[in-house]
């Protein structure tokens, strides 16, 4: 990968590349199977019936370690409710927990906050357990003072809260107190003001502690500012091209305080490839970094085209370089005949394997383009969408290769010390069209 000159203190910001992109492909290692909405008898495995869930994640040590609160795992989930219209929910988003004891059955805790979190609404983020408190990392969306509805985004906190356990279940209680944490500098980071690209980011803070070094960082999905050096080295690309700017975003906490945070360059951008890379964040697997980001096929610039999917980089260090994994960077992505079928992958440790959870999203739509579904009448757009999680998936992780090997339930989500059964993609290879 070339690198941006200037970039990174520690080391040269890692590049997602039109020649990387060029190479996305779907083939039976990334290719997920053909999946619905749980059978409605199978309720208790979907406790999201009255509420739309997309984005997820779940309640972790300093360590990435999946924490437990007396037993019970706990979920954050993205919610609204059912009586909107599925894309209409960004518009209301409001964060929910769940939990669980056995990692199958997930029981609906309630919204998180009272109403008092920043933000017209509140977008995804990531939950630390911290010696006895929780942080409630989330993006503040839109400007608290608007009259109507605006598109800028913070990475907030809340802290001061409790999670505790009792006969009846977990309960997630304020008072909290509600902090922004990071703004965009419009140096780094694109303010929404600056933003010329066909959607704006500054979004989804996610905690990650380094391993080998102790140090505590937020990453983040962002826009970096394109300069005539940043795509010097391509001439041919299309001008339209420069407007996409999608980067994965970093800050660091140089006491390890969770409340207290430096913005650092980029890790790595797709300047020229993709307006979004969402929801990034890092699982360490034999002593390698594996940055996923999640993004869609209609963010990619003019010339080049991909999937809505799950794609990953990997490195010997945090700071990069980054190199794409499988060549592409593709790494999960959903079936031809239902492109949009889950979104939002969340990829976390098990074992020797690595698990992927994504929400189900347009099931049941084999169309053009996300754009054409709103054009559905109103029950169609319902019944296509699911706004539950979606089937957990298995991935065999080996150097900068990795392969789909099998598939677990909707909202499965194993106790570290659980040992699955081998997995059995085997019987399942999805037909590729
Ligand atoms: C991904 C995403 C996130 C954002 C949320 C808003 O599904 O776009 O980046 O936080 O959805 O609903």
């Amino acid at each position: 990968m070339t690198n941006t000159p200037g970039a990174n203190p520690d080391g040269e910001r890692s590049r997602w590349r039109r020649e990387h992109v060029a190479g996305i492909e779907r083939t039976v290692d990334t290719v997920a199977s053909p999946t619905s909405p749980p059978a409605d008898d199978s309720t208790s495995a979907d406790p999201a019936s009255d509420v739309y869930v997309w984005d997820t994640w779940l309640l972790r040590g300093r360590n990435g370690e999946i924490a437990t609160i007396d037993g019970w795992q706990v979920a954050f989930s993205l919610t609204a409710t059912r009586e909107l219209l599925p894309g209409e929910r960004h518009d209301v988003a409001e964060i929910r927990c769940f939990y669980s004891a056995d990692g199958r059955t997930w029981h609906d805790g309630g919204p998180v906050f009272d109403g008092d979190a920043l933000g017209q609404r509140q977008w995804a983020g990531s939950a630390l357990y911290d010696d006895g408190s929780v942080y409630l990392y989330y993006t503040a969306a839109g400007d608290d003072d608007a009259d109507e509805m605006t598109y800028t985004q913070r990475i907030a906190v809340a802290h001061g809260g409790t999670v505790v356990a009792d006969a009846d279940g977990v309960h997630v209680d304020g008072p909290w107190t509600h902090e922004v944490l990071l703004r965009p500098d419009g140096d780094w980071y694109e303010t929404s003001d600056q933003s010329e690209g066909m959607i704006y980011t500054f979004r989804d803070p996610w905690f990650f502690e380094d391993p080998a070094t102790g140090e505590t960082y937020l990453l983040f999905e962002a826009n970096a500012p394109v300069t005539d050096a940043d795509i010097g080295d391509e001439p041919s690309i299309d001008p339209a091209a420069r407007e996409f700017n999608g980067c994965v975003g970093v800050a660091v906490s140089a006491t390890g305080d969770p409340l207290s945070w430096e913005l650092q360059p980029p890790l790595l951008d797709a300047i020229g490839v993709n307006q979004e890379l969402e929801r990034p964040h890092v699982v360490v697997h034999d002593d390698r970094y594996y940055l996923f980001v999640s993004s869609h096929f209609h963010t990619f610039a003019p010339g080049v085209s991909g999937y809505d999917a799950l794609y990953g980089f990997v490195s010997d260090t945090l700071r990069g370089e980054y190199q794409p994994l499988n060549g592409s960077g593709l790494v999960v992505t959903n079936p031809p005949d239902a492109p949009y079928q889950a979104y939002s992958w969340m990829a976390f440790p098990h074992a020797e394997e690595v698990l992927v959870q994504s929400f189900l999203n347009y099931h049941d739509f084999a169309g053009e383009s996300l754009d054409e579904v709103a054009e559905l009448p109103a029950a169609e757009q319902r019944d296509r969408f699911g706004g539950t999680l979606a089937p957990t998936l298995r991935l065999a992780v080996d150097g900068n290769r990795t392969r789909i090997t099998g598939e677990l339930a909707h909202w499965r989500i194993p106790r570290a010390d659980e040992e699955l059964s081998p997995p059995n993609r085997r019987n399942a290879v999805p037909d590729l069209g």
